[in-house]
Order: structure tokens, then sequence, then C-alpha cells
């Protein structure tokens, strides 16, 4: 449905105000979010806390014919 969003907080040229403005503004594939400056500052918060707390980049995994996953 969309990209990986667990370090969209920290990712270069992005962040609290990039997140702020795409939710509000959408694109042609993401639907557009009608929310308050309360409920985007959350949801920014929320975005803080997932990038200190991990890091997921579908990329970095290995998909094998048997169905595991591994790590490249
Ligand atoms: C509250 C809900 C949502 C939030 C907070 C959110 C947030 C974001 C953010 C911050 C990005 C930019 C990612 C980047 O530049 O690395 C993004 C991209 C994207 N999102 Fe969402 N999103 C939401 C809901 C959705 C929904 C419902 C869909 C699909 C129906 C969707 C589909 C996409 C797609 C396809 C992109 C890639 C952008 C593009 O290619 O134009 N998102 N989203």
């Amino acid at each position: 449905m969309g990209p990986d969003l667990t370090n969209v907080y920290s990712a270069p040229g992005k962040g609290p105000a990039y997140i702020k403005a795409f939710v509000q503004v959408g694109t042609n594939v993401m639907p557009a979010f009608n929310l308050s400056e309360t409920e985007l500052d959350q949801l920014v918060r929320f975005f803080e806390r997932i990038d200190a707390s991990g890091k997921a980049d579908p990329k970095n995994f290995k998909r094998n014919l048997n169905g595991t996953i591994e790590y490249k």
C-alpha cells in the first residue's frame, strides 16, 4: 500500500515538517487527511518514537524460494 515509515522521521530531507505536509496534501496514490494541528503533532511524535525504537527497510531482506527470509 505504501512505503515503510519506520525511519521517515530521521530520513535525510524528511522529518516533522515533511510528514505533516505529506499527510495533509497526499499524492495521486495516497489520500490526503484533514487532521488538526494537535493530531498532526501527535502523529509526528509517534513517528519520532518508532524511529528511535527500530530500523526497518524491507530491501535489506532476501526472500528465499522456500518462503524464509534472511538479512542480506
Ligand atoms: C494516517 C495515515 C497515513 C500516514 C500518516 C501516511 C504517511 C505517509 C508519509 C509520511 C509518506 C512519505 C514517505 C516517504 O517520503 O518516505 C507516505 C507515502 C505514501 N503513502 Fe501514506 N500515509 C498514510 C496513509 C496512507 C494510505 C491510506 C495509503 C494508501 C491508500 C497510503 C499510501 C502511500 C503511498 C503509496 C506513498 C508513497 C507516496 C507516493 O509514491 O506518492 N498512505 N505516507
